[in-house]
C-alpha cells in the first residue's frame, strides 16, 4: 500500500513511500507518463544509476503494450563521466541504450547525452545549456541521490547557480561505480553534469531514493538545513518536487506516521 507521509511545510517537497519494489517503479512511471498524456513532444531530463532500472523497465512495458509513445519526447541525460567513448561499457549513455532507448520508440534525433569526450567540454557545456534553454526547459526532471547528497554528478559545495559544468568526482562517487569499470582506478575522475540551477529550472522534480544507505540524506535533504554541503536540499527551494521512496530509504524521516 502507498503511503502519503511527511508532507511537509507548505510549499515543500512532497513524500511518497512505496510499499513495494514493484509500487515504487509504478510511481515513478506514472510520472512519466503524466507528463506524456499531457504533451507528446515533453521534454525530460532522464537519470542513470542503480535506483531508476524499474522506472525504465516499466515505461519499457507500458511503451510494448502500447499505453504510451515516446516518438516526440524530448530527453536530456543529466550527467556522464569525461573522456569515456559513448559505447564504453560503462558510460551513461551505454546504460541509456541497454536500459530505456533501445526498448522504446523515441526518436534518436530528440535524444541528448552531455558529452564527456568533447574536444572542448567547456564549449560542450554551453552548447548542452543552449539545447535546453531552446527547448523552453524541461517539463519533469527525474533524478536520483548520491550517498552524499550529490544530485545528477553536483558535489557537495556545488553552487546552487551552476549550469552544465565540468567536475571533479569526490572519491565516493567513484567508489559507487568501481565495479562496474572493474575497478576504482579506472573510474574516471572527472564527469560533467547538468547544475543545480539546470535542475532547478524544471516545471516539475521527481527525487528517486531506494535502499538504508540513502535513509540519512535522504533525511537530510528533506528536513536539514539548505546547504550547499547537501545540493539535493536545494530542492526544497521548488515549488513542485515529489520524493518517490522505498521504506528503508524513508526510514530516518522525521514526523511521519
Ligand atoms: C550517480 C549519478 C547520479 C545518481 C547517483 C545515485 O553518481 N551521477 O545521477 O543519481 O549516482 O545512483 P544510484 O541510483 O545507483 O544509487
Amino acid at each position: 500500500m502507498t503511503e502519503h507521509l511527511f508532507a511537509g511545510r507548505r510549499g515543500g517537497p512532497q513524500v511518497i513511500v512505496a510499499g513495494s519494489e514493484r509500487e515504487f517503479a509504478v510511481l515513478a512511471a506514472d510520472k512519466v507518463q503524466r507528463e506524456i498524456r499531457g504533451r507528446a513532444d515533453c521534454v525530460l531530463a532522464v537519470p542513470t544509476g542503480n535506483t531508476p532500472t524499474t522506472m525504465y523497465a516499466e515505461l519499457s512495458q507500458r511503451c510494448r503494450d502500447g499505453e504510451l509513445s515516446f516518438a516526440e519526447v524530448r530527453t536530456f541525460n543529466l550527467d556522464e563521466f569525461v573522456g569515456l567513448p559513448g559505447d564504453h561499457r560503462a558510460s551513461f549513455e551505454t546504460y541509456m541504450m541497454q536500459n530505456f532507448f533501445t526498448h522504446i520508440d523515441i526518436d534518436m534525433a530528440n535524444v541528448h547525452i552531455p558529452n564527456g569526450h568533447a574536444a572542448n567540454l567547456e564549449q560542450a557545456c554551453v552548447e548542452f545549456e543552449r539545447n535546453i534553454a531552446a527547448v523552453g526547459g524541461f517539463d519533469l526532471a527525474v533524478m536520483g541521490i548520491g550517498a552524499n547528497g550529490h544530485i545528477a554528478f553536483n558535489e557537495p559545495g556545488t553552487s546552487f547557480d551552476s549550469r552544465t559544468h565540468v567536475v571533479t568526482l569526490s572519491e565516493g562517487s567513484r567508489e559507487a561505480h568501481a565495479s562496474a569499470f572493474g575497478g576504482l582506478q579506472r573510474v574516471p575522475l572527472e564527469g560533467v553534469t547538468m547544475g543545480i540551477a539546470t535542475l532547478l529550472g524544471a516545471r516539475r522534480i521527481v527525487l528517486l531514493a531506494k535502499g538504508a544507505d540513502k535513509a540519512d540524506i535522504v533525511a537530510h535533504a528533506l528536513q536539514g538545513p539548505v546547504t550547499a554541503e547537501v545540493p539535493a536540499s536545494a530542492l526544497q527551494r521548488h515549488q513542485n518536487v515529489t520524493f518517490i521512496l522505498d521504506q528503508p530509504a524513508a526510514s530516518q524521516l522525521v514526523g511521519g506516521q
